[in-house]
């Protein structure tokens, strides 16, 4: 399985960055944008003439640098966020900060329990695991951008170097979010 692929631009694809890279109070803080206000119209134009277009919410999420992001897998199932296949979907994230810090993927065990829940702040629904219940298959640091898996339990070890913000974006395709071998077949003229 493929986890996480660095994508190419030869230009800046976020915009306002100063406005979104400021330290919330929170260690560990995720909150909504609209795309809008933070990709550039070329980029938006680039990635559409691949026939993928963006779900109209970019989010945000925060790290501090001596934390460690929380383990889940993301999941949007119904309307404009269905997926195409319930374990694999992907999105498009930008790491600013965070060097060297890692992503992480896990296979759930067979007993594992999936807590549903939403962020208190965005409303967007997850399930959670517990480290226990899941076994590690991958780590990468995310680019600028990478495509990321985020159909599959992952979490965030953060460095004690720098705080991490990460912009996220959902790629979708035919009304819906895209698994990562269609992402990798469409995206293909940013992939090197
Ligand atoms: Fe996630």
């Amino acid at each position: 399985m493929t986890y996480c692929v660095n994508l190419h631009f030869d230009y800046d694809p976020i915009i306002n960055k100063e406005k979104i890279l400021v330290p919330p109070k929170h260690h560990v803080y995720m909150s909504m944008l609209n795309l809008f206000e933070v990709v550039s119209a070329k980029f938006i134009l680039d990635i559409t003439k691949t026939g993928v277009t963006f779900s109209n919410n970019a989010e945000l999420f925060y790290t501090q640098k001596d934390k460690n992001g929380i383990l889940h897998r993301d999941i949007s199932l119904t309307g404009p966020d269905a997926v195409m296949k319930d374990d694999d979907y992907v999105k498009i994230n930008f790491m600013l900060g965070g060097q060297h810090s890692l992503m992480n993927w896990y296979i759930p065990n067979t007993d594992a329990v999936a807590i549903k829940s939403n962020s208190y702040n965005t409303g967007a629904p997850a399930e959670r695991f517990s480290i226990s219940e899941v076994s590690h298959v991958h780590s990468a640091t995310v680019g600028y951008p990478s495509l990321v898996q985020v159909g599959i339990p992952h979490n965030i070890t953060n460095n004690l170097i720098e705080d991490r913000f990460v912009i996220c974006l959902v790629p979708i395709f035919n009304n819906k979010r895209m698994t990562m071998e269609l992402a990798l077949e469409k995206l293909a003229p940013f992939i090197l």
